[in-house]
C-alpha cells in the first residue's frame, strides 16, 4: 500500500497541523447535570442545533452522541476513500429485514456513527431536490414548510464557491444563479479540482437522447443532466462535514458540550395531564450502567431517522400495538411512529469501460503508476482524480424526458394496489395519511420538471439508479426492550409496482445512454447487464440488486395528527411537553435529493424555531 505511505508522510507535514489538540466543550462528565438542552445524536441535524443553540451564551446545550470523534482519518478527510472505507467505520453496521418483495435477502444500510454522523462517511453529493416537492410538505398541512420558507436556511448552513476553473465547460457557469447558495455559511461547497474528460461523453450522451442539463440545479427548477457541487473544501480539496464545519469552529464555547460514546437509551419523562420530557438516559456500552442528565427546557431528537423513532419506541411513544407486542408500557399512542419509512431504493450496475486510453476510477486500483501519481498530486497540489472520486455528473431525468406514456403510467399508479406495511391495518390516520402523500407525489410527477429517478454516472461505466418520488412505504420498529438491539428496519423497496416501473424504465435508458455513439466511444460492457436484456431480465437483476441510497427518511413525520403525523409544524412530539425531532425523520414525504443539504438546512431551521420559541 505505497499510498498509503506517501499519505502518512505528507499529512504528518502538513495537513495534520490544523487538528485541534483539546477541546473545552468536548466532555465525558454529563452524568448528573442538567443543561437547557438536550440533542440526542450529534451528526448533521444534531451538530447544526446544538451549536446554532449554544450561539446564545445564556443557555447550556449538550449533545450526546453514540459514536467516537474522529481524529481526521484519511478515510474522512479525503475523497478518493468515498466507497473504500471499511464495514462498520464510524457506521452502525446494521441490516434490514429479508426483503419478501425482492429477492428474500436482507441488505446492510449504512448509517453513520460518530460526532458527523452521515456526513463523516456519505458520498459529498450536495443538492437539494425540486421546489415542488418543498412546496408539497407545506401543502399537506405543514404551514411555513414551503421552498421560499426553507432557502433561507439552505443558505445558512453552506458556503458555495462556485465554480471552479476545472468544473468544465457542462457547468456553464454564467447561467448559474449564485443567489440561490449560501456566501457564508459553516459547509465549505464547491468542485473537485479535476474534471474527467470523459465527463463531456456523458453529457453528450444525454443531449443524443434529447435530456437537457441543467445549469443551476440547486435551483430546484429543473430535471435532467445535473453537475452537481460537493461538500469540498476548495482551498484543501478535504471533506467539509458538520464535524469540520459546525463543531471544530464552535466547540471551543463553555456552553456548548459534546459527549460521544454515549448512547442515549430512553427519554425520561415525568407524567401529569401531558407527557413532559426532563432527560434522557444513556450508557457508554451494553452493560455499562445507565446514566442519566436532565434537559430543563427540551430535548431535541437528531438521531437520524432509523434511532429517533427506536427511541420513541423505547420510552413508550409510539403505536400502541407496537410497543405492546414488546411489553412497553403505552405512555402516548402515536401510530405514524416508525412507520412511513421512505428511501431512494438504489442499484448499482456496472457498464465498465474497455476503451484503454480512458482513465477512470476503476484505475485506482488497478494501475499503480496511475494511483501514485494521483495520491502525489493531492497531496502536493491538492488537484488531480483524487479529488473527483464522485462524480459530480449525474442525471435525474423526470418521467417526460424519457417516456411519452407518462398518462397511464400516473393513472395505472393511482389504481394499483397501495401494499401498505401490516402496521398500516386497523390505523385510519396512516391510510388516509398515505393517500394524501400518494395524490401529492403523482401530482408532482405530471411535471417535466420532477426527477422521477437519478442516474449516479461514475464516468467508469457506473451507471447506478436510484427511485426518487417513492410510493412504496416501509417500516423501522423495535422488537426488543434492550436499547442496543437494532431495530427491525423494512424499507420495503419496490413494494408498489409503480416505483418497480420506473426503476425498469430507468434501466431501460441506460441501455439507451450505452447505445449513444457519445458512449460507444467509451467501450461499455454488458457482462452485469446483456445488451438485449429483456424486461424479464431486467427485472431478475433489479430484484436481487436494488438496496439503500442512505435516505431513510420520513419515520418521524411532521404532519397533522390526523393524517398520521409525529411531529407538529414546530416540530413538536404531539401529546407531549419539552420534545422535538429534527432530523431526516420529520420529512412527510422524501425530497428527489440527496439528503445531506436538506438535512443542514431544516436542522437550521429547527433551531430557528427553537430559539423563538426561549
Ligand atoms: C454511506 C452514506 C452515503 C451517503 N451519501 C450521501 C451523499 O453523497 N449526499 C448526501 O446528500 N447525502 C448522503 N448520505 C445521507 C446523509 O449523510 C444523511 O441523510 C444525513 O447524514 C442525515 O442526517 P441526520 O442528522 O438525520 O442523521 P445522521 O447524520 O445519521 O446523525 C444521527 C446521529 O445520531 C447518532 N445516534 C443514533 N442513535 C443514537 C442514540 N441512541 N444516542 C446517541 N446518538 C445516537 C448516530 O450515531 C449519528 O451520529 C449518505 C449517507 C450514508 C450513510
Ligand atoms: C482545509 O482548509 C480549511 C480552511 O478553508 C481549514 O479550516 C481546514 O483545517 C483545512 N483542512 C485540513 C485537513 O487541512
Ligand atoms: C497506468 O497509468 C499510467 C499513468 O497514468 C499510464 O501511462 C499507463 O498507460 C496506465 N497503464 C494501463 C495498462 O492502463
Amino acid at each position: 500500500m505505497m499510498h498509503k505511505a506517501i499519505a502518512a508522510l505528507l499529512l504528518s507535514a502538513g495537513l495534520a497541523v490544523a487538528r485541534p489538540l483539546t477541546a473545552r466543550g468536548l466532555i465525558n462528565d454529563a452524568a448528573g447535570q442538567t443543561y437547557d438542552y438536550i440533542v440526542v445524536g450529534c451528526g448533521v441535524s444534531g451538530l447544526v442545533v446544538s451549536s446554532r443553540l449554544s450561539e446564545n451564551e445564556d443557555v447550556t446545550v449538550l449533545c450526546l452522541e453514540a459514536g467516537s470523534l474522529d481524529h481526521y482519518e484519511d478515510e474522512i478527510m479525503i475523497p478518493y476513500y468515498i466507497g473504500l472505507q471499511p464495514y462498520g467505520f464510524y457506521e452502525w453496521g446494521i441490516y434490514t429485514v429479508p426483503q419478501t418483495q425482492l429477492d428474500g435477502v436482507s441488505r446492510h444500510i449504512p448509517l453513520g456513527k460518530g460526532v458527523g454522523g452521515g456526513s463523516l462517511i456519505n458520498g459529498m453529493v450536495w443538492n437539494r431536490g425540486n421546489q415542488r416537492s418543498f412546496n408539497a410538505w407545506n401543502d399537506v398541512g405543514n404551514s411555513g414548510w414551503g421552498w421560499n420558507a426553507l432557502l433561507p436556511y439552505f443558505e445558512k448552513a453552506s458556503k458555495c464557491i462556485l465554480p471552479l476553473q476545472s468544473a468544465g465547460a457542462e457547468v456553464q457557469p454564467e447561467l448559474q444563479n449564485p443567489a440561490v447558495h449560501g456566501t457564508s455559511g459553516p459547509v465549505q461547497v464547491s468542485y473537485p479540482n479535476y474534471y474527467w474528460p470523459q465527463t463531456d461523453n456523458w453529457f453528450a450522451a444525454l443531449h443524443e437522447l434529447g435530456i437537457p442539463t441543467s445549469a443551476e440545479p440547486n435551483e430546484g427548477l429543473t430535471a435532467g443532466g445535473y453537475f452537481l457541487p460537493l461538500d469540498i473544501d476548495p482551498n484543501n480539496q478535504t471533506r467539509s462535514d458538520a464535524r469540520r464545519s459546525y463543531y471544530d469552529p464552535n466547540i471551543a464555547r463553555n456552553n456548548f458540550n459534546v459527549q460521544p460514546n454515549s448512547q442515549v437509551t430512553r427519554i425520561l419523562f415525568e407524567q401529569g395531564d401531558q407527557l413532559t420530557a426532563t432527560g434522557v438516559e444513556f450508557a457508554t456500552g451494553p452493560s455499562s450502567p445507565r446514566q442519566t442528565a436532565y434537559a430543563s427546557r427540551e430535548v431535541i431528537l437528531a438521531a437520524g431517522a432509523i434511532h429517533s423513532p427506536q427511541l420513541l419506541e423505547l420510552s413508550g411513544v409510539g403505536q400502541a400495538s407496537v410497543l405492546e407486542s414488546v411489553g412497553v408500557e403505552v405512555l402516548e399512542n402515536l401510530p405514524g411512529v416508525g412507520n412511513n419509512l421512505q428511501d431512494h431504493g438504489m442499484i448499482h450496475l456496472d457498464y465498465h469501460y474497455t476503451n484503454p486510453a480512458v482513465m477512470d476510477i476503476s484505475d485506482f486500483a488497478s494501475n499503480s503508476t496511475f494511483n501514485d501519481e494521483a495520491a502525489a498530486e493531492y497531496y502536493g497540489s491538492k488537484t488531480g482524480p483524487w479529488t473527483a472520486k464522485p462524480s459530480c455528473a449525474v442525471a435525474f431525468p423526470s418521467l417526460q424526458q424519457v417516456t411519452d406514456d407518462v398518462e397511464s403510467r400516473l393513472a395505472a399508479a393511482s389504481s394499483a394496489p397501495y401494499n401498505l406495511p401490516s402496521t398500516y391495518d386497523d390505523e385510519p390516520t396512516l391510510q388516509v395519511g398515505y393517500e394524501r402523500q400518494i395524490a401529492s407525489v403523482l401530482d408532482e410527477l405530471a411535471h417535466e420538471d420532477i426527477p422521477a429517478f437519478e442516474n449516479l454516472n461514475n464516468n467508469a461505466g457506473g451507471l447506478d439508479l436510484a427511485l426518487m418520488r417513492p410510493l412504496s412505504r416501509g417500516t423501522t420498529h423495535i422488537t426488543s426492550i434492550d436499547p442496543f438491539a437494532s431495530p427491525n428496519v423494512d424499507p420495503r423497496w419496490l413494494v408498489h409496482q409503480f416505483d418497480y416501473d420506473v426503476m425498469i424504465l430507468a434501466m431501460q435508458v441506460n441501455q439507451r445512454i450505452l447505445d449513444t455513439s457519445a458512449i460507444q466511444e467509451l467501450g461499455p460492457s454488458y457482462d452485469q447487464v446483456p445488451w438485449d436484456a429483456s424486461v424479464d431480465e431486467l427485472g431478475q437483476i433489479l430484484r436481487s440488486g436494488i438496496g439503500t441510497e442512505y435516505h431513510y427518511s420520513c419515520t418521524t413525520a411532521m404532519l397533522p395528527l390526523e393524517l398520521g403525523g409525529v411531529v407538529d409544524g414546530e416540530l413538536r412530539v404531539y401529546g407531549t411537553n419539552n420534545l422535538r425531532i429534527v432530523d431526516t425523520g420529520i420529512y412527510p414525504m422524501v425530497p428527489g435529493a440527496h439528503l445531506q443539504a436538506v438535512a443542514y438546512g431544516v436542522a437550521e431551521k429547527a433551531a430557528d424555531l427553537i430559539k423563538a420559541a426561549q
